[in-house]
């Protein structure tokens, strides 16, 4: 059994860009018991306009919480948020979307700072494992409640996933092809230690049938992807949301593209 778009799902970083599609999709695609909760670090805030928009579009499916994927306090302030609302159900799918990229340039190592390392290295890696340790208890919950019994027939069922949203620039066997195309140096360093917690998750996850896969949602035209990328968010989302509802649990600890061709570490 694939992991299924349903029952409770959290993505951060989920007021613009690949989170907002995300949010979008999901809502108009999964069926009546589902629900969204969408994280947004200034829920009130200008920037969160469109997100509060498509609250209003689908009445009773989302749910917007304040989190900062660098701040504990916030993440632990919207784990009891999302705990509040869903009660006895557990959490089924935590999509880890929220990053940065800094510097603003291509990242070359004589315009990087210290700082620039520090900040994405917080928000890109802390953040998600931060999170997901947060978060565990409930995705447990969802695992145990809503897997096939003992000794059913279905082997591979996972009820509940973690998907740490990665970049293809996150790869070191493919550095010598796409780094003079964009140094980067913070944000790929990140991604590829984002990679790490993904494989560790999964191992450490396993017995728990949690599902941890790392998803590259390929060149996307967003604020960081700039509008010279070739792809749509409603296209990028729409290939990654298929991978989402096909992966099991041979996929945990694996890094994919959007239409779920393996990237080698
Ligand atoms: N676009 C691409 O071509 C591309 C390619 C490969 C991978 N990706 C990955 O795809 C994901 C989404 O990227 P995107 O292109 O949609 O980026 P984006 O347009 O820059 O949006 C980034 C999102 O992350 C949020 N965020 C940043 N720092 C945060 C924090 N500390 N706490 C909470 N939220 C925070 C932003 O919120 P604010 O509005 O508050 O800043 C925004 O919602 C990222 O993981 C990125 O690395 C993107």
């Amino acid at each position: 059994m694939p992991v299924e778009l349903k029952g409770n799902i959290v993505v951060t970083g989920a007021n613009r860009g690949i989170g907002l599609e995300l949010v979008k999709q999901l809502a108009e695609t999964t069926g009546e018991e589902a629900h969204i909760y969408a994280c947004s670090r200034e829920p009130e805030g200008s920037r969160t306009e469109a997100l509060r928009q498509l609250t209003t579009r689908h009445p009773g499916k989302i749910t917007i919480i304040k989190l900062d994927t660098t701040n504990e306090e916030s993440i632990s302030a919207a784990v009891q948020a999302v705990q509040d609302q869903i009660g006895d159900g557990g959490l089924n799918l935590l999509i880890n979307n929220a990053a940065i990229r800094k510097p603003a340039s291509s990242g070359a190592l004589f315009a990087t700072k210290k700082n620039d390392m520090m900040e994405v290295y917080e928000t890109n890696v802390v953040g998600p494992f931060t999170i997901a340790k947060m978060f565990l208890p409930l995705l447990k919950k969802a695992a145990q409640r809503d897997s096939p019994a003992k000794g059913s027939d279905n082997k591979t069922a996972c009820s509940s996933a973690i998907i740490n949203i990665s970049t293809a620039f996150s790869s070191i066997e493919k550095c010598p092809e796409t780094f003079s195309a964009a140094q980067m140096y913070p944000y790929r360093i990140s991604k590829a230690a984002l990679n790490m917690l993904t494989r560790c998750q999964a191992e450490d996850f396993k017995t728990h049938n949690i599902v941890v896969t790392a998803i590259h949602p390929g060149w996307v035209q967003t604020e960081m992807g700039g509008e010279k990328a070739p792809l749509t968010t409603m296209d990028s989302v729409l290939g990654m949301l298929s991978v989402i509802s096909s992966l099991s649990n041979k996929d945990s600890g694996m890094l994919l593209d959007w239409q779920g061709n393996t990237i080698p570490w």
